[in-house]
């Protein structure tokens, strides 16, 4: 007897988990939406974002020589990295550290200029600077981590 009150203890203490990081989820998609943030928004933003690196004369080589003919792959990958961080949908699985450990041919400067990129894209896409925030502080956190592990070649 004790021992079935202590397991529903524990199970009734799980389950109110359970429900308040449901909770806490819907209050942060609601506080996303409330932004003008959501799948159909990163969806647009990262289409127009690689559609503008793809353009690049400084950006633009390096992917190109990596991805080649497989964007549809690379940018439905790319919606779920910005999903999973930004609504934490949880659905990107991959590994971004060793993706940028093997690249050839990035200049010093090259990571400042794709968050300049960034950047120009959102402040294009939105008029709200919080918007531009929510992204720019996880793009900023990235590069950087990104930048320390990728050979960098000295600028020409
Ligand atoms: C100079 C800056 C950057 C360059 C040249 C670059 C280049 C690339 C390339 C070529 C790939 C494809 C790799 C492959 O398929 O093997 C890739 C993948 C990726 N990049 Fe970057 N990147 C840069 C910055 C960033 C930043 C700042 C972020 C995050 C904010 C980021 C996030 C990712 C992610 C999530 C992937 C997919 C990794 C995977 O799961 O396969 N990249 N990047």
């Amino acid at each position: 007897m004790v021992l079935f009150q202590l397991w529903s203890q524990i199970l009734n203490t799980h389950l109110q988990d359970l429900e308040a990081i449901r909770q806490q989820r819907i209050h942060h998609l609601n506080s996303m939406s409330g932004m003008g943030i959501d799948e159909a928004f990163i969806s647009g933003l990262v289409e127009e974002f690689y559609t503008r690196v793809r353009g690049d004369e400084r950006l633009g080589p390096i992917f190109d020589r990596v991805i080649g003919d497989n964007w549809e792959i690379h940018l439905t990958k790319m919606k779920s990295f910005w999903s999973t961080i930004i609504l934490k949908s949880n659905t990107y699985s991959g590994k971004p550290v060793p993706a940028h450990q093997n690249l050839s041919g990035v200049r010093q400067g090259d990571f400042d200029h794709w968050l300049t990129l960034f950047s120009q894209t959102l402040n294009d896409l939105s008029s709200q600077p919080e918007v531009v925030e929510v992204f720019m502080s996880k793009a900023r956190t990235m590069a950087s981590r990104l930048e320390s592990v990728t050979t960098l070649v000295a600028e020409d």
